[in-house]
């Protein structure tokens, strides 16, 4: 086993990070303002424990040498400069698959509350306006078109929960994917215009960013929804507002934002919008999962060099 230094970028899950300081030394590196601490201890041999909220930035990992492995919670990890990493020979890894369902399920649960407006009919009723009328009409979910931006497993498992509702699925991405018989299109204007839900799952990141533009939203058009619980980076929120103060879509379930845990204030007084604040793998038995698969890529790392979920 070879001697390497913890260093902690950022927090982790309370329960995480308790266990994490139990069983390691670790050296804590401020997020802003590590030029300090990594002048008196960069050189060490180490390893960096992050989330997929804050992540290792290329400069951080240009200034620690001897850096070895970055250990990522949570499933993204385009807060880490995967490419200078894998450039200067730093190992990285994240927690897929145990966060998988749980996010999944959020998707369809954000897609039922924003046609049914669950949220916001509940509103309605502790407002106390439910004897001065009816609530306004939803919409159905069942038997409707979705369509999927990013075929990956949080995708497949969306459109796996959808089926079952009668839904008709179409996916968007790079490449058609073989084993899979739902409709590949390959624009991602023709997707949203064929859709009543558009549904994000994409990783995010340089190449993601912005994919949700104004002109998609038009294609979706004002029957349309856009669910998110990918990564915020990947809409243009300037547009999606715009589009939903304008009914230009019909509404919106959001887990992600561009500046968390940031939302714009413009959302908050519209009925037609779900926000919820990135709890897509957040239950207890999810965390627990990914804790696991963290410490598991951790001491895996300090015993044989090699991660057991490295990002390729
Ligand atoms: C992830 O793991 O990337 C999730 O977004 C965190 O909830």
């Amino acid at each position: 086993m070879v001697q390497h230094t913890i260093l902690q970028v950022g927090a982790l899950p309370p329960a995480a990070e308790g266990q994490l300081h139990e069983e390691f030394s670790v050296l804590r590196i401020p997020e802003k303002g590590w030029e300090a601490v990594v002048a008196e201890h960069g050189q060490q041999r180490s390893v960096a424990v992050t989330s997929s909220m804050v992540g290792v930035s290329g400069a951080l990992i240009k200034a620690l040498p001897n850096l070895r492995a970055v250990v990522n919670f949570g499933v993204g990890y385009d807060t880490t400069d995967v490419e200078i990493a894998q450039e200067l020979g730093v190992q990285v890894s994240n927690t897929p698959d145990v966060l998988t369902d749980c996010v999944a399920d959020l998707a369809v649960g954000l897609m039922i509350d924003t046609a049914r407006s669950i949220s916001a009919s509940d509103r309605f009723v502790r407002r106390g306006e439910w004897p001065q009328g009816q609530y306004p009409l939803g919409q159905r979910i069942s038997g409707k078109r979705v369509g999927i931006v990013g075929m990956g497993r949080i995708g497949r498992s969306i459109a796996k929960r959808l089926e079952a509702f009668g839904c008709s699925i179409a996916y968007h991405c790079r490449r058609r994917v073989d084993t899979l018989t739902y409709p590949w299109c390959e624009s991602l204007i023709d997707l949203a215009t064929h859709s009543d839900f558009l549904v994000v799952a994409v990783a995010g990141g340089p190449a993601t960013a912005g994919l949700i533009s104004g002109e998609v939203l038009r294609a979706l058009g004002a029957e349309g929804h856009l669910i998110n619980i990918a990564r915020g980076s990947v809409v243009d929120e300037i547009a999606l507002v715009d589009a939903l103060i304008h009914q230009q879509i019909a509404g919106a379930g959001l887990d992600v934002f561009t500046h968390e845990p940031h939302v714009p204030k413009a959302l908050f007084e519209l009925d037609n919008v779900v926000l919820t604040p990135h709890i897509g793998s957040a239950t207890a038995e999810t965390r627990q999962d990914m804790a696991s698969l963290f410490f598991d890529n951790l001491r895996q790392f300090i015993a044989s060099g090699t991660l057991k979920t490295p990002v390729s």
